[in-house]
């Protein structure tokens, strides 16, 4: 970590997590956070379901819910970025505090539950993006819809023409009941809703599925199944857990989905159980508990395609997205690979 941002960084860390995320997104508004923009090589550069990439490290969903820091987050160096989560109409979330540092399991704990200025003021947004990055954007449903599973293709037809991607969130642990979207006919019905509706779009963008890492092995192989049969285009594994094992953090037993680090272990398992399922015909995008260049190396070796980071910004400041990159690069050349796709599912055995 840089030494300004360090400062920076123990600053935040003593004001209140959700007050602190906020002066980070302010932070990149603004254009003081660190920004070494695009960070790519012949090794680094890849693609994954059409999207061409500076390099195989994107932000996950959450972090800029509501696309206010896109000119910031194109400078960061990251290789693309998923905004959002974003819902048909503008909700506040669950009630504060609602965001959590576990500070000695370098974790965290949310219960959110999809907080967003709402499709149309994040559309607006999208309009006004900047041309270069890759951009996607996370979909939800509303806590009181009608509809929930018609949510997401609603979402997507407003936003779609400004999005590289889009992702079904169906495995957010914050909105009552929405991870049941996750069941064998919930999930057909409406993920051939959401690709009905991309296939309507002037673009045809990719989309994404997002699971939870709290699937028995019997609902993976459903879900890998009808990701198929619908036309997903990747899997994104995973979202936060429910577990709370071998967490020391006096915050523990805040209620949530629990980041970062205890996460690692459980999401990169799923990820290499996902890529033998589907045989390395889909690809897969790992996330969770990456916090270092070998945890990002460990996730593509196991079967992701590329990957994304989240928590340990919270501790290793945006310069970590940096460190990542440049240091996967490096392990990369290590071993011999010619690329990131050279190294896609090369250890998955190891995590099975
Ligand atoms: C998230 N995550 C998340 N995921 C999602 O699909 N939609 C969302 O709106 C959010 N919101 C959100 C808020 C906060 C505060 C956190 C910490 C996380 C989950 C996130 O994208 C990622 O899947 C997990 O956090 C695991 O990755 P890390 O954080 O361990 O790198």
């Amino acid at each position: 970590m840089r030494t300004m941002e360090q400062l920076g960084m123990k600053a935040l860390r003593s004001v209140d997590p959700e007050i602190s995320h906020g002066l980070a997104i302010k932070a990149l508004q603004m254009g003081v956070a660190h920004a070494p923009g695009e960070i790519t090589s012949a090794r680094l550069h890849t693609s994954v379901a059409g999207l061409d990439l500076p390099n195989p490290i994107g932000i996950a969903a959450g972090f800029d819910k509501n696309a206010t820091a896109l000119k910031g987050l194109a400078k960061s160096g990251f290789g693309f970025a998923e905004v959002g989560a974003a819902t048909p109409r503008a909700q506040p979330g669950n009630p504060k505090p609602r965001l959590f540092r576990l500070v000695e399991d370098q974790a965290a704990i949310n219960r959110f539950g999809f907080n967003n200025d709402g499709m149309e003021a994040i559309a607006a947004r999208l309009a006004s993006r900047p041309p270069k990055g890759v951009i996607g954007l996370n979909l939800g449903a509303n806590k009181d819809s009608d509809d929930r599973a018609a949510d997401f293709a609603k979402v997507l037809a407003h936003c779609g023409a400004h999005l590289d991607f889009a992702t079904v969130n169906v495995s957010s642990p914050n909105t009552e009941k929405l991870r049941d979207l996750q069941g064998k006919a919930a999930l057909s019905a409406l993920l051939t809703g959401v690709v009905t509706t991309r296939d309507g779009l002037s673009r045809k963008i990719p989309v994404f599925l997002k699971i939870a890492p709290d699937l028995t092995d019997a609902e993976l192989a459903e879900i890998a199944e009808v990701a198929v049969e619908t036309g997903v285009d990747a899997i994104i594994a995973t979202n936060t857990t429910l577990s709370r094992d071998g967490l020391q953090s006096a915050h523990k037993d805040q209620a949530g989905g629990l980041s970062g680090k205890p996460l690692f272990e459980k999401s990169t398992r799923v990820l290499a159980r996902l890529s033998q399922l589907t045989k390395g015909n889909l690809p897969l995008i790992g996330v969770g508990g990456v916090g270092s260049a070998e945890d990002a190396y460990a996730k593509i070796c196991a079967g992701a395609s590329v990957v994304q980071v989240y928590t340990a910004l919270v501790y290793g400041g945006f310069s970590l997205g940096e460190d990542i990159i440049r240091g996967l690069d490096a392990l990369l050349k290590k071993d011999g690979f010619a690329n990131v796709a050279e190294a896609v599912g090369t250890k998955r055995e190891d995590w099975l």
